[in-house]
């Protein structure tokens, strides 16, 4: 039952998510800079996060942000250039385009917002270089802890500004009325089921790595606005591509502790089982991690080893990597540091235009939850932190302007064009017609909290065996069968607590995923078929659910293609 009483006064905006994202937008609605022209006043915002306000992936990124400057042998050209060849012929170019060109002023601003990046003995900013990047533009701060200064900057300036700060609140579902998203059904700090409207509603609820039982992504990363928009049936695209972070360190600790691309970008090389160097250390993410996942296969092991030993001033230079090696024994000067590839970044999400806006009207999307075409098959390291301040400015922007409904720019443009194929969904999920009941969920336990737990860590398990790095048919089916089992299993209920919604969640996303993954037979960027081991032209095209089922967007415009490529062409089909 609804309760109405402790529910805020209905918001101009209602910001769901408390990353980079969704406070580089909040902020901006709630006191605009005076740049705009629109005077101090500012929107009635409200932010409502599942757990503290600083409590999101954005404190746990490492790497940085990638920006353009400094360096006379950097340009937005490059940076775009590196983008579009790290997202395998799945970018959209103007999207591209937009975060290369409005990124280094997004950087400026959070400066002048108080945030404080590392620098060289003269004052400039100490640019580092991580993989993909042909060159040095990555900003950071203490060394590999950016996010948290970034996080930080953002939660004091928001606190100053929303109206209202809905801490440890659980958004359910979207209200949909009259078409258009009213707000959201949520279960407040105490437990009551309240509708939170407002005039606009923004997702910027970020990723999904919990999908996985090896990730490096907090606890809190449950794909829940990715669930909610596909549960209203809002379209969402490229969900197959979950990008795995090579460089994650092969120890029990979940999420687990990162060791950030920068330490390759500064000289630390990856070795085999047998001490041997086998991949480029500053490829893109996709390729070593496919790498390594091969190495790892052929020599029957479960980890490999980053040599950082020949790094210089490797305390002085990563004090919180250092500090986390240190208190698990591992000293950076002298040992070869275990690793194994983990999930790390959602590259799909619901679909935007370049505005931010999703296709049902009221609703906008940004960061790690959206897919705006930036990212294509396998996002450039260190673009994420930059895609959420770019883009979350930019929805800011458009609301403040009136702007009403998407326009076909960036990914939501082959969607608008309407030239799509309906997937049968037998072949999406052929599983789906096999008798589940070879792969039922656990023994239910007594108490419900530590059957969710259970139910979780089974689903979590079934993914990374199933849609891992390297998946096949027969591993997506595998996969499929336990998560449709668990699906039948825990219902569609309101959820009693936070804890049951994210595992609702969870389900609904994986679903997604691991029907995409089966649809794609190609082998391309963060995603890797051992059954489908090549790229094929055909599926230059993106993938996406709407409430009618999976479709394929049939070709790109000219903009989503590399430049330079040819037309696209079909070799094999869905
Ligand atoms: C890293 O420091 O390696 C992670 C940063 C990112 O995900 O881009």
């Amino acid at each position: 039952m609804v309760d109405s009483g402790v529910a805020p006064a209905p918001l101009d905006v209602l910001v769901l998510g408390s990353g980079v994202a969704g406070l580089s937008a909040a902020v901006r609605l709630a006191a605009p800079l005076s740049s705009t022209g629109r005077g101090a006043a500012g929107l009635r915002v409200g932010v409502l996060t599942k757990a503290e306000l600083s409590q999101s992936a954005t404190r746990w990124a490492q790497g940085g942000v990638a920006a353009v400057l400094g360096g006379d042998e950097d340009s937005t050209d490059l940076h775009l250039a590196d983008t579009l060849a790290a997202g395998a012929g799945l970018c959209d170019s103007d999207a591209v385009r937009t975060l290369v060109d409005e990124g280094p002023s997004r950087v400026r601003e959070l400066i002048a917002m108080g945030a404080v990046f590392d620098r060289r003995p003269g004052g400039a900013l100490d640019l580092a270089r991580e993989g993909g990047h042909s060159t040095a533009r990555v900003v950071h701060a203490g060394g590999a802890a950016t996010g948290a200064e970034v996080e930080r900057a953002l939660v004091d300036a928001t606190r100053a500004s929303a109206a209202a700060v809905l801490e440890e609140w659980f958004a359910l579902d979207l209200l949909v009325e009259g078409g258009r998203c009213a707000g959201v059904r949520a279960l407040s700090a105490e437990g009551r089921v309240v509708e939170v409207r407002a005039e606009e509603t923004v997702l910027a609820t970020g990723g999904a790595g919990q999908l996985f039982a090896v990730t490096t992504n907090p606890a809190e990363a449950t794909a829940d606005g990715l669930a909610m928009a596909l549960r209203a049936g809002v379209p969402v695209a490229d969900v197959e591509f979950m990008q795995f972070h090579p460089t994650a360190l092969h120890h029990p600790a979940m999420p687990r502790p990162l060791l950030s691309e920068a330490l390759r970008g500064h000289g630390a090389l990856l070795r085999d089982a047998h001490g041997e160097r086998f991949v480029d250390e500053l490829a893109p993410r996709d390729v070593v991690s496919r790498a390594m996942a091969e190495r790892m296969r052929l020599q029957g092991v479960e980890s490999l080893w980053l040599d950082a030993t020949a790094l210089a001033s490797f305390d002085a230079r990563f004090p919180t990597i250092a500090a986390s090696l240190h208190a698990i024994g591992l000293d950076p000067s002298r040992d070869w540091l275990p690793i194994a590839p983990a999930a790390h970044y959602l590259s799909g999400g619901v679909l935007t235009d370049l505005s931010g806006a999703t296709a049902l009207g009221g609703l906008w999307a940004a960061g790690e939850v959206a897919c705006t075409g930036v990212h294509g098959a396998n996002r450039l390291a260190s673009n994420s932190l930059l895609e959420g301040m770019v883009f979350g400015a930019r929805l800011a922007e458009s609301i403040m302007a009136g702007s009403k409904g998407p326009v076909p720019t960036g990914a939501m443009r082959a969607f608008l064009a309407g030239d799509r194929e309906r997937v049968d969904p037998a072949m999406a999920a052929p599983w789906a017609t096999a008798a589940t009941s070879r792969a039922t969920p656990g023994p239910v336990a007594q108490d419900p909290v530590s059957d969710v737990i259970k139910t979780r860590d089974e689903l979590q398990r079934c993914m990374i065996e199933g849609a891992g790095v390297v998946r096949s048919a027969e591993s997506l089916a595998g996969a499929g069968e336990v998560v449709d089992a668990i699906g039948a299993a825990i219902g569609t209920g309101t959820p009693a607590d936070r804890a049951q919604g994210e595992l609702v969640n969870l389900v609904t996303a994986a679903r997604s995923l691991l029907r995409s993954a089966t649809v794609r037979c190609e082998t391309r960027g963060a995603h890797a078929r051992s059954d489908h081991p090549e790229a094929s032209d055909f599926w230059r095209r993106r993938i996406v659910h709407t409430g009618d089922g999976v479709a394929v967007l049939r070709g790109l415009p000219v903009s989503e293609q590399t430049p330079g490529s040819g037309p696209v062409t079909g070799t094999s089909g869905p």
